[in-house]
């Protein structure tokens, strides 16, 4: 099931040609793009992720997105699901085409989750540890990397997913060359010690997660601390548990990384997966 609408509301035939070839978001992955998580028709975080969307189109000098075209669409998309309870609901906003007027390209796609996806989050991951080649100061030093946005640009993320998959893993914790942890290449990485919550700080060029800023906020309200600080990758071996989060695949614990077992982390897995659906 899927389901395509345009920003002026309109749907459209998600297996017709729609995307002109001269598309710069096609041939040059120039532009943005948002992922967000529907439940029984209600979209999670969509402020959070549309206020990400804006952050994305400055860094990369696009014109501000048409939010009221981006709501109006996913509107469209959430009025005329009828596939599963759980949808991942894509906004799209490229740069338009090559020579053209500079009017972007934009859509929004909903999508049935992945059963891959869905078992992650129930059975946990193994991970490998790869070098992002990113270094303290980076994003800072030159912008024009576009390092913390959410660009279309994600091949290099892929590609670490199959080496990953090389590896017998099924996710990736990237690493500045110096060992310090950043994201992984679709989610955010936080560290649990104790009644403690930790996550790598935006400034080293990764994205800031709506999903862990939600969990964060929920944990502090439960009496937990939330830090957010550089953690270096020797230290998630011995950390009580290792989540990726993000909006579609929610909280999912890491068991296995580098091929070596992780302390078991089931029940702080279920402990804080239960928080953060608290929130909705
Ligand atoms: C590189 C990267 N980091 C982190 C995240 C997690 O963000 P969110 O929780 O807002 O989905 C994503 C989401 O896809 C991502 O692509």
């Amino acid at each position: 099931m899927r389901v395509l609408a345009l920003l002026d509301g309109t749907l459209a035939d998600p297996d017709a040609p729609l995307i002109r070839i001269d598309d710069l978001g096609l041939v040059r992955g120039d532009g943005i793009f948002e992922t967000i998580l529907v439940v029984d028709g209600k979209p999670r975080e969509l402020g959070p992720h549309l206020d990400r969307l804006e952050r994305s189109a400055a860094m990369l000098d696009l014109p501000a997105p048409d939010r009221a075209g981006y709501e109006r669409a996913a509107k469209a998309v959430l009025d005329n699901w009828s596939g599963s309870a759980e949808m991942a609901l894509k906004l799209v906003m490229t740069r338009g085409v090559e020579g053209g007027d500079g009017t972007p390209t934009g859509f929004a796609l909903g999508l049935e989750i992945s059963p891959k996806v869905l078992a992650q989050r129930a059975e946990g991951i193994a991970a490998v540890t790869l070098d992002r080649g990113i270094e303290p100061g980076l994003a800072e030093r030159a912008p024009w990397l576009l390092l913390g946005a959410k660009s279309l640009s994600y091949a290099v993320n892929m590609a670490a997913l199959r080496e990953a998959e090389r590896r017998g893993a099924a996710e990736v914790v990237f690493t500045t060359s110096g060992g310090s942890v950043l994201e992984g290449p679709t989610s955010t990485l936080i560290a649990v010690r104790g009644r403690t919550l930790t996550t790598p700080p935006a400034t080293l060029g990764i994205l800031p997660g709506t999903t862990q800023a939600v969990l964060f906020q929920a944990a502090e309200q439960a009496g937990w601390t939330v830090v957010v600080e550089p953690i270096a990758a020797e230290d998630l071996f011995t950390a009580d548990a290792v989540l990726l989060v993000s909006s579609v695949r929610s909280i999912t614990r890491v068991h296995t990384l580098d091929g070596r077992a992780l302390p078991d982390s089931t029940a702080l897995h279920a402990e804080l997966h239960a928080l953060y659906e608290s929130q909705y």
